[in-house]
């Protein structure tokens, strides 16, 4: 890894009691490089205006900035067009404006509705909220003993249920298992039933060249936040063609053509899904991030090399601990088949999930709350995958996950704490 990437981040500099940062929660959310800090200031100091309503200077230039964002993604998804890209808040609301829009307007009594037992929360919860007011089903492809999707499940179930399939929406990369999902099979299979599909990249573009004609999906969802963009913001792929038929999401300012007493007229695509007032600066620099993200990817080599470096990392983890008895990796233990986390427990030592750790309030003594005194940041938990947890019947686990600036050092650093701590029982 080359540190003209890694000196590119402020927070990477800055240290916790006298120790340097060692940032390896990067698939809850990743640092910003310096150049979106000054984007997101440029954007108050020399552009800042409402988008798409004034026809001054200022709000043309912002409106101009925003669409070209949706360009830029576009173009980075390998999408027809702009008019394909929905900004939202978030990888959640990206799913919960799919699952009230076209899970409303589709979705009956009798339907199924196929998700997989290594779902986020966010791809789950939206789809049993829904499914209390219409009744369909919801069917979990299972995870196997290897760690992946069992796609003969999938085979299977739509051959027998058929047309009944109405949508099958998976995660690409696992937040968890670190498993590439082979969606474009996932796709394939969903297609001969007529079933929409839909692709969780919340974990995948920043590590992999995601192609979402390729892939063939119906819909794919990411964050801003975890492709090195700021909080704020989210991308929703959609089919034009389906896109266009989708019923209204939210009603208000920006997504009508026009508004009478009798009724009103949607917006063109995109802007009819992006009601009221956006995050306009997360989404212009998001624009930014990506363009930044793509030529620092290239100037590595391609998706290849960054791959490749992550193994690296994936590999001197695993090393790290090889042969040591208490600790307990879930999921795949070849390096090769991880993407971007390594989750795994601590025989002797117990992590704590959502409840425990909101019932204390975040507070406690745990060996992350250790660490992290040293600078280590790292993750407890069950990473929003609570069901995932339960079919292998493991409890919270810790997460150790990658971005593009890590380097073998971050690695010794945070291998060479937890054992010490470990050890000591701290
Ligand atoms: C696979 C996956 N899907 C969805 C999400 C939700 O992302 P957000 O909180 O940005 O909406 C996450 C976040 O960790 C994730 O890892």
């Amino acid at each position: 890894m080359n540190n003209t990437i890694r000196d590119q981040f402020p927070i990477l500099k800055t240290k916790i009691n006298g120790n340097s940062i060692v940032y390896l929660d990067n698939a809850a959310t990743t640092q910003k490089p310096q150049f979106v800090l000054d984007a997101i200031n440029d954007y108050y100091t020399k552009y800042n205006a409402n988008i798409h309503r004034s026809s001054h200077v200022l709000a043309k230039e912002a409106t101009e900035r925003w669409k070209n964002a949706h360009q830029i993604v576009a173009d980075f998804l390998n999408a027809d067009s702009y008019k394909e890209i929905v900004f939202t808040r978030n990888t959640t609301e990206g799913l919960n404006l799919l699952v009230n829009t076209y899970g409303k307007a589709n979705l009956s009594k009798g339907d199924i509705v196929v998700i997989s037992e290594m779902e986020h929360h966010s791809n789950i919860v939206p789809w049993m909220i829904l499914q209390k007011e219409i009744g369909f089903e919801i069917r979990y492809i299972p995870v196997n003993e290897d760690f992946d999707l069992d796609l003969n499940w999938l085979e299977e179930e739509i051959k027998k249920e058929g047309e009944r399939i109405k949508i099958v929406s998976v995660v690409h990369i696992s937040n968890v298992l670190g498993t590439l999902n082979p969606v474009k099979k996932i796709v394939e299979l969903a297609h001969r039933v007529g079933a929409f599909a839909i692709v969780d990249a919340a974990q995948s573009v920043q590590h992999i060249k995601v192609d979402v004609k390729d892939i063939d999906c119906d819909a794919l969802v990411f964050s801003s936040h975890k492709i090195y963009g700021p909080t704020g913001n989210g991308v929703l792929y959609c089919k034009e063609n389906i896109l266009e038929k989708l019923p209204p999401y939210m009603g208000g300012g920006e997504m009508i053509l026009s508004v009478s007493k009798d009724g009103f007229e949607m917006n063109d695509l995109p802007w009819r899904f992006e009601a009221g007032t956006p995050d306009i600066e997360s989404g212009i620099v998001l624009g930014e991030t990506i363009k930044w993200f793509t030529k620092t990817v290239d100037e590595m080599g391609g998706f290849e090399k960054l791959i490749e470096h992550e193994r690296s990392l994936m590999k001197e983890l695993l090393d790290s601990f090889d042969g040591i008895d208490w600790f307990k990796p879930f999921g795949k233990i070849d390096y090769n088949d991880r993407y971007g986390v390594l989750t795994f427990n601590i025989e002797g030592f117990s992590f704590k999930g959502c409840k425990e750790k909101r019932q204390e309030n975040q507070e406690g003594d745990g060996i992350v709350e250790h660490i992290s005194k040293k600078g280590i940041c790292v993750r407890e938990g069950f990473h929003c995958a609570e069901p995932l947890h339960d079919a292998f019947n493991v409890g919270p686990t810790m997460r150790a996950s990658f971005g593009i600036y890590n380097n073998i050092e971050d690695v010794k650093t945070f291998a060479k704490s937890l054992k010490e701590a470990v050890l000591s029982t701290y």
